[in-house]
């Protein structure tokens, strides 16, 4: 995956290409992870119920994980539902569920055709049954794809992910002597993957929201006011160019952007 499978699917002479034209593919954040906002207010800017942005958000999440497929990004999380999301009306929550299970099921063949790995990260058994039932599917059928892995966070929460990951190591009784970062990373859910080189949020807020809190340590942070449901592979651009223009200092001297650590 690189410049020619980005640009079979943008349209010539269009401002992605443009853009995709100046992307330094040795230097690619190897892993973004998005906060995806703002579409209650896209709903509401257009006199609509707030659902009505969720479904819209639909369409950005299938353009941007195209649009990370085909660039070669290795991993892609997005966050979906965070542990505190149950606080909002019932339906907004079933409905929300609902499209995520649509979703997979009319994106499967499309994440197997372009050999995309699915994983869910937060606590997934918590989730309505038949909710847990897609997921698992999703994540059986993609799980021998070797290509970009693609995660949703689902019931989220970054406290807590922590505290389970501390739990878990309790329980493998790891020798407190043998224990540093890299060992407690084994325990997240993101065990395996590299940490994120750059975070985007849309919509313009300048918060973390529990997410990703061990993960993120040493990300690159791009906020974008565009809200989610207007976002497209043009906006992933403009959020990598902003990267690779970054000097990524990891509490030391400045050094050119480099993806990893
Ligand atoms: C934030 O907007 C968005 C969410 C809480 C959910 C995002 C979900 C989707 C795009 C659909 C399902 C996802 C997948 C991966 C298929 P908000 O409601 O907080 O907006 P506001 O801040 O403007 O009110």
């Amino acid at each position: 995956m690189a410049l020619e499978d980005l640009l079979a699917v943008v349209p010539a002479g269009s401002a992605e290409e443009g853009l995709a034209r100046h992307v330094d593919f040795d230097r690619l954040p190897q892993h973004i992870a998005v906060i995806m906002d703002g579409n209650g207010r896209w709903a509401a800017q257009r006199h609509l119920p707030r659902v009505e942005g969720h479904r819209a958000g639909i369409e950005s999440v299938r353009d941007v994980v195209e649009g990370s497929a085909r660039l070669g990004i290795r991993v892609l999380t997005l966050y979906a539902f965070s542990v505190e999301n149950w606080k909002r009306p019932a339906s907004e929550v079933s409905t929300l569920m609902m499209l995520l299970k649509r979703y997979l099921r009319l994106e499967l063949n499309t994440l197997l055709r372009n050999n995309i790995r699915f994983k869910v990260i937060g606590r997934s058994d918590e989730l309505a049954r038949d909710v847990q039932d897609e997921l698992r599917a999703a994540e059986d059928k993609t799980a021998v794809n070797r290509g970009m892995q693609f995660n949703i966070a689902l019931n989220y929460g970054g406290r807590a992910e922590i505290i389970e990951a501390a739990k878990r190591m309790l329980i493998a009784r790891v020798d407190p002597d043998t224990l540093d970062e890299a060992r407690f990373s084994g325990f997240l859910y993101t065990a395996g993957q590299p940490d994120p080189d750059l975070l985007i949020r849309t919509s313009g807020e300048m918060r973390i929201s529990n997410f990703l809190l061990w993960q993120i340590a040493y990300a690159e942070i791009w906020v974008t006011d565009t809200l989610w449901p207007d976002f497209r592979k043009r906006n992933l651009l403009e959020a990598i160019l902003a990267y690779q223009k970054r000097d990524r200092r990891y509490g030391g001297i400045t050094q050119p952007v480099v993806a990893g650590r």
